[in-house]
C-alpha cells in the first residue's frame, strides 16, 4: 500500500485531541477546537482514529456511519493519504456489518468532493446556503452516501 510510513491510524482518544486540533486546523475555516474533539469523544457514538498526518472522525448509529470530519495535514495532501483514509474506513465498516455511509460536503470543496465521487459516493440531496464561509456568505452542502 502506498505511504504506509505516513498511514498507521490509532484510534482517536483524549490524549490526542490537541493534535487533531492541529491537524484540523490546516484544513478548515472554522477548525474544530481540543474541547470540541474532547466532547466529541464522550458521546457513545462517535468513533475516530487519528494518525502522524491526519484525521478521520465519525458517528456510528445502528448500521450507518456519518462522516463529522476527514482532514489531511496540508503538508501531505495529494499523496493518496484521502483515499486510504476512505478505504480504511470501508474495511471497519464492512467488518463491523454496517450498511451505509453518510456525509456531507461543500459544494466548493472540490477536492473532497472529487475525492467521494472518485471512491464511490454518490450525491443524494442538497442543503441549500448551509455553510457559512469566512467572508459571512454561505454555500451549499451535498449530501452524498455509500452503500456498503
Ligand atoms: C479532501 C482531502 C481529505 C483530500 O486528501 P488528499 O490526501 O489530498 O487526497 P488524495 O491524495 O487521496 O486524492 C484522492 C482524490 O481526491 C481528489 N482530489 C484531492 N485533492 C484534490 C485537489 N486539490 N483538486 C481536485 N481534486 C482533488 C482527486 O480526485 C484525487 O484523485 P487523483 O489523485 O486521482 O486526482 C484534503 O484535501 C483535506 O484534508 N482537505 C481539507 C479538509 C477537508 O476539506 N475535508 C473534507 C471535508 S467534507
Amino acid at each position: 500500500m502506498l505511504n504506509n510510513h505516513l498511514f498507521q491510524p490509532v484510534v482517536l482518544t483524549k490524549s490526542h485531541c490537541c493534535i487533531a486540533s492541529a491537524i484540523h486546523q490546516t484544513g478548515f475555516d472554522f477548525p474544530w477546537t481540543t474541547q470540541t474533539f474532547e466532547s466529541l469523544l464522550l458521546l457513545p457514538t462517535t468513533l475516530g482514529w487519528i494518525s502522524n498526518t491526519g484525521i478521520l472522525v465519525c458517528s456510528c448509529i445502528c448500521d450507518e456511519i456519518e462522516i463529522l470530519t476527514i482532514c489531511v495535514h496540508t503538508d501531505y495532501r495529494k499523496q493518496g493519504l484521502g483515499e486510504q483514509w476512505l478505504h480504511f474506513l470501508f474495511a471497519y465498516a464492512s467488518t463491523h456489518h454496517m450498511k451505509r455511509i453518510l456525509l456531507e460536503v461543500s459544494i466548493e470543496n472540490k477536492p473532497a468532493f472529487n475525492l467521494y465521487l472518485k471512491t464511490g459516493f454518490t450525491e443524494i440531496a442538497r442543503r441549500k446556503n448551509y455553510y457559512k464561509k469566512k467572508d459571512g456568505t454561505f454555500c451549499d452542502a451535498v449530501c452524498m452516501e455509500k452503500l456498503i
